[in-house]
């Protein structure tokens, strides 16, 4: 089953909006399957961001990054990757949708609360930056007969 990186930043940790934004994944319907609250280095955060190393908000924002607290995420399902980015809503929550996460609960590009792989590649990369395979839990959960149906 597919599966995705989702990272609730440190302005995210420190607003009190953890249950907040899990609560809108598992009511989806996507599966919890690993998590852990971490404060990234500066090198890490580089490395998580070196797609955009180029452009000029990087070193805020890979120091944004490390400065606090990140909950670190794998959730899966059926089509998780694209639609988790739909519940997050665009980069800059200005333009995010109302109901999304970010067009809800943000303002500003520079402090967008979560991050989401933009992709299935990026998602097996970053799930694998960020976790130990020993990390990941892999179980049925009694929801999955109910959210997908049974023959
Ligand atoms: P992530 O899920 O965090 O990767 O966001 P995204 O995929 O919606 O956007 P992108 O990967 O292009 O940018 C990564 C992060 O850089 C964004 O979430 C923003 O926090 C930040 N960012 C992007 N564009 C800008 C910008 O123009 N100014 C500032 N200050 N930050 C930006
Ligand atoms: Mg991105």
């Amino acid at each position: 089953m597919e599966r995705t990186f989702i990272a609730i930043k440190p302005d995210g940790v420190q607003r009190g909006l953890i249950a907040e934004i899990i609560s809108r994944f598992e009511r989806k319907g996507f599966k919890l399957v690993a998590i852990k609250l971490i404060k990234p280095s500066k090198e890490f955060a580089q490395k998580h961001y070196h797609d955009l190393k180029e452009r000029p908000f990087f070193n805020g924002l890979c120091d944004f990054l490390s400065s606090g607290p990140v909950l670190a995420m794998v959730w899966e399902g059926e089509g998780v990757v694209t639609y988790g980015r739909k519940l997050i809503g665009a980069t800059d929550p200005q333009k995010s949708e109302p109901g999304t996460i970010r067009g809800d609960l943000a303002v500003v590009v520079g402090r967008n609360i979560i991050h989401g792989s933009d992709g299935p590649e990026t998602a097996k990369d970053e799930v694998n930056l960020w976790f130990k395979p020993e990390e990941l839990v892999s179980y049925t959960s009694n929801a999955e007969k109910w959210i997908y149906g049974v023959n």
